[in-house]
């Protein structure tokens, strides 16, 4: 938006007390850019301090829309977004995708309306999968627990076809023999069997396309469902199918250790 249309906004806008959609409040924009408190932020206002776009700003309401350059005393401020860190328990028929050419549903339609900035899927599940899906601003850490040098462990209940003989949970503890590669071992734990079928939970560091489905499939057991029930230190819990919370702090401090432990460890 340039210059001109936004002061135009602006003065319009008749001194408003929330964010919109627009932008957001200028006492707010100054503490998450850690320049000071939201209070004391009015204060500088007040004093006529602050400037958007070269123009001297002492509303208190004035939102700062998308492009607009503010400043302290002279001292460009740049934009600093809340991190935000979310978990998902995506239901199947969801693509884990923000758009879909195919006009399919996608974890967009899912994630809260509340006014936030754009997240990102930190890995995918497939259309046809469930479970833990966690999403974040955070770019940096985003791209660390995707990278497979990181191997970030994943849980998931899978029911599938049959039983598991000793030999299959061998070879899945060894790495099934996948069509491009051998999967690293994986840890199972049979939870029950069933008439025709039974219900595994299986744990992998890898992030193959639809790797867990082809393990079995290899096996001659080929999955019925699958949820992920485990991304790394966040578990799926209660939370409803469809529903999605904020991680708690101990949670983005945990993940926030996957990386770093792993970077000790490989490099
Ligand atoms: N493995 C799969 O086969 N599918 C997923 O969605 C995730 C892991």
């Amino acid at each position: 938006m340039g210059r001109e249309m936004n002061s135009n906004v602006r003065r319009r806008a008749p001194k408003p007390k929330q964010d919109t959609s627009e932008g957001i409040r200028l006492n707010k924009y100054l503490a998450q850019a850690g320049i000071t408190s939201r209070r004391n932020a009015d204060y500088m206002i007040a004093q006529g301090k602050v400037r958007i776009n070269g123009r001297t700003v002492r509303e208190l309401g004035t939102l700062v829309l998308p492009g607009d350059k503010v400043d302290v005393s002279g001292t460009a401020i740049a934009p600093i977004e809340e991190r935000v860190y979310l978990v998902m328990h995506k239901p199947i028929g969801v693509m884990t995708t923000l758009r879909d050419p195919q006009g399919r549903r996608t974890i967009v339609e899912l994630l809260p309306k509340k006014k936030m900035p754009r997240v990102v899927p930190i890995g995918r599940l497939d259309f046809d999968t469930a479970g833990v899906l966690l999403l974040t601003n955070d770019g940096e850490l985003a791209n660390r627990l995707m990278h497979p040098r990181f191997g970030v462990d994943k849980t998931y209940r899978a029911t599938i076809a049959g039983r598991l003989s000793p030999e299959d949970v061998k070879r899945l503890n060894d790495g099934v023999m996948l069509e491009e590669a051998q999967a690293a071992g994986a840890k199972v734990r049979v939870v029950s069997v069933r008439a025709g079928y039974s219900v595994v939970d299986i744990t992998v560091h890898e992030g193959r396309n639809r790797q867990v489905r082809r393990m079995f499939e290899a096996l001659g057991h080929p999955v019925q469902t699958l949820v992920r029930l485990r991304f790394g230190p966040v578990s799926l819990g209660d939370l409803g199918v469809g529903r999605t919370r904020d991680l708690t702090p101990r949670e983005i401090a945990a993940l926030g250790r996957v990386g770093r432990v792993e970077e000790g460890r490989t490099t």
